[in-house]
Formats: structure tokens, sequence, C-alpha cells
């Protein structure tokens, strides 16, 4: 089955839809993206679903929002809806199952298609559930956070987390296409938008410095949700990210460095308690660590890591870790991280901004005597 997304089969007229594609051989997919792309007349098709019957997959806060809005552009095809709870603390094995339930209480076949509507933890379970369904379905994203909409709705990785470990169970499966509706970013409270904010600083730190100089002037806009400059920050993103999920798409190399802040993030995610923390929230705290301990080791100018502290803090985002965390517990829910190879931490750090590499092999002594020493100033 094959999914085309049209944007210029619109009965609405939009100046600025943007399409980003992630090429993947078979597997290439579009990011579509604009402002009020749901709803009746929306402009794109997802053309031959065929017979295909569709399972939308949303929550008890995102459903009263969006949902009408999703099925009437979709009218015309055969779709159920499982509305589930809200909340990181529900991305986990038995919520995962509520949609296996669903799924084979409705009879749904191989042909058939979950549609995910919400932010990254709808899409990464509903994800998940396409990607491990009669041994795999097809499956797409319809990101309504800013950070679902830069970041997890692209690049096909999908999961659950576990007590011991966030998104440690999972699979990749990418998405057939990815409708990124901006309007739906004016519903977003605050704090969420913030805790986007961090995975799109996260681009410009990693190889983008031009869009870091973008960022360091258009933050005001963007925390005042001005539609454009939102739709740009998620395009660019989308680029980025797409640019290295092509290259690596299972992470063998280069697309780890999505991966910076994300392990001192982690750590700090599952120490807290999922939820406790947002995501972006912690990987914002995870980015300044990473560049704090780049700067310890003589590889990060202090400029830079003042620039990139003072960034954080312009977007109300977190720069310190919290205070009952020790070193100690740190280096415990790192060793469980992804990136730990035969054994050794890896790190993502940081020779300038827009210069992320992987650090192989950390040497775990230096960094539990840097963190004993950060965390106690
Ligand atoms: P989330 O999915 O919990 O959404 C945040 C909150 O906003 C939720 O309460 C949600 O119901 C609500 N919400 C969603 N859309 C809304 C809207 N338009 N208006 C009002 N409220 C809305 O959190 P998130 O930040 O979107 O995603 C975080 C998750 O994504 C984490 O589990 C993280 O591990 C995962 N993630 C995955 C990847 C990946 O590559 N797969 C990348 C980054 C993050
Ligand atoms: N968010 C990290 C990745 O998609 O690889």
């Amino acid at each position: 089955m094959t999914f085309i997304a049209d944007a210029n089969s619109s009965s609405k007229t939009h100046s600025t839809i943007k399409m980003v594609d992630v090429s993947l051989a078979e597997r290439s997919y579009s990011i579509i993206i604009g402002s009020d792309l749901l709803g009746k007349g929306a402009s794109y098709s997802v053309a031959d679903l065929g017979k295909s019957r569709l399972l939308i997959v949303t929550n008890s806060t995102v459903a009263p929002l969006y949902l009408e809005k999703l099925q009437q552009g979709l009218e015309g095809y055969s779709h159920d809806t499982l509305i589930l709870p809200d909340g990181e603390q529900y991305k986990n094995g038995e919520t995962l199952n509520l949609i296996y339930d669903a799924l084979l209480q409705k009879r749904f076949d191989r042909g058939s298609t979950l549609v995910a509507l919400g932010g990254g933890v709808i899409g990464d379970i509903t994800g998940y559930a396409a990607a491990t369904y009669q041994r795999g379905i097809d499956f797409i994203q319809v990101p309504t956070t800013l950070l679902a909409q830069v970041d997890s709705s692209v690049g096909g990785k999908t999961g659950i987390n576990h007590p011991l470990g966030k998104n440690m169970i999972g699979a990749f499966h990418q998405p057939k296409l990815v409708i990124a509706d901006t309007a739906t970013l004016n519903s977003l409270d605050d704090r969420q938008l913030r805790a986007g904010l961090a995975e799109v600083i996260k681009y410009g730190l990693i190889d983008d410095l031009p869009f870091f100089g973008w960022l360091e002037s258009a933050l005001p806009q963007l925390l005042q949700r001005d539609m454009t400059a939102l739709a740009y920050a998620v395009e660019v993103s989308c680029k980025d990210k797409a640019a290295v999920v092509a290259a690596d798409e299972r992470e063998a190399g280069k697309r780890a460095l999505l991966n910076l802040g994300h392990t001192f993030g982690h750590a700090i995610e599952t120490a807290m308690g999922y939820g406790n923390w947002l995501h972006g929230e912690a990987v914002a705290t995870g980015m300044v660590l990473a560049a704090a301990y780049s700067h310890h080791l003589g590889l990060l100018p202090q400029s830079d890591l003042q620039k990139i502290t003072a960034m954080m803090v312009a977007a109300g985002l977190a720069t310190q870790p919290p205070a009952e965390l020790t070193a100690d517990q740190f280096m415990a829910h790192m060793a469980v991280d992804k990136k730990v190879k035969a054994g050794r931490l890896r790190l993502v750090l940081l020779k300038g901004i827009g210069h992320a590499f992987v650090a192989e092999a950390v040497d775990e002594a230096d960094l539990r005597r840097w963190l004993g020493g950060y965390l106690a100033v």
C-alpha cells in the first residue's frame, strides 16, 4: 500500500504548506507542515488507502480538541477510534495492550492502518503497536505537540517505557505519512511548548549553526506562538532530522547525535518518575550538562557554554538537574541507557555550537567525579 500526500488537492487555500521528504527507499514518506491541515477539505489526501480500515488512537486530552476535525478530514474512510489515558506514565505495556485489544476485538487485519493523533507518547505507543500487531501494519502520525512535530513523529522510533528504563522496549517502524498541523500548537500549554523548544534547539546544537543563530533572535516570537516562526522551526527541524535519518535509519552511527542531552535527560526522567519532568525539560537540562562536561574536557569554549545556557534560560527551560539527584544515581541510570555499548558509556558531546560528536568509551570515573562537583554547586 502506498500513501501519497498531495498538498495541492485542497479546497482551502494555504499559502504556507511545506513538504519535507524522508528518503528511505521503499520506506520513504512525506511530512506535511502547515496551519489548519485537519478537518473538512483538508489540504492533503491520503491516497490508495483502498479498503484499509483505520484505527485512530488518541488520548483523553487531545480527543475533545481534534478528534472530530481529524474524522471530518477522513470522511469516506472506514475508521474506529480508541481513546487512551493521557500521560507519560501510561506509555507502558498495559496501555499498549489496550490498542491490541481494540484491534483484535474489532477484527482489524494486516491491511489496517493506525493513526496516531497526539503528542510523542501517543505517537510512540501507537507506532509500536503498528510495528508489532500481526508482525507489522501501517501507521500515520498526526503530531499535535511541538515536540512531536519536530522530533518524535519523524524517523520511525517507536516504543514504550519500562520501570527500569525509558523507551527500553521498542522497534524501528517508519510511518507512511506525517501530518503536522501547526494550528494545534495554539492549545498547548506554555510548559509543553517550551519542552518542545528544547528539541528544536537541539538541531541547532548538533549541526545547524545558522538555525541556532536564527533561534537566538526568534525565541520571543516562538514563545508568543507566531505561526510563521513556529512553522519555520518545525520545517527546519524536520529537514535536519530527515537528513540524519536518511543517512542512518537504525542508528548505526550519525543518528546517535540526535540523542544529544538524552543520556543525562533520560536519567532525570526515570529517576524523577515518568511525567514529573517533561521529556523536553529533561533533555534541555541534559544538553546543558553535555555542554558543561564538554567544556570540562576542554572541548567546548566557555562562550559557547554560556550561549547554550542563555538559550535554555530564554526558552524558559531548566538548566539545573533536580537537587535530590546524586552523581551515583545519575551514573546508575545512565548505565542502562541505550547508548551504552559493550558495557562502555557513550555520550554525545560538543566541540562547538553546531558541532556535536559521539564520545565513545567515556571515562566514567572522571564523569562521576565531575558530576559530583557540578551537582554540589
Ligand atoms: P505528550 O505526548 O505527553 O504530550 C504532552 C501533553 O500535551 C499531553 O498531556 C498531551 O495530551 C497534551 N497535548 C497533546 N497535544 C495537545 C494539543 N495540541 N493541545 C493541548 N494539549 C495537547 O508529550 P510530548 O512532549 O509530545 O512527547 C514526549 C514523548 O515523546 C516522550 O515519551 C518521549 O520519550 C517521546 N519521544 C520520542 C521520540 C522518537 O523519536 N520516537 C523523540 C523524542 C521524544
Ligand atoms: N529522538 C532521537 C531519534 O529519533 O533518533
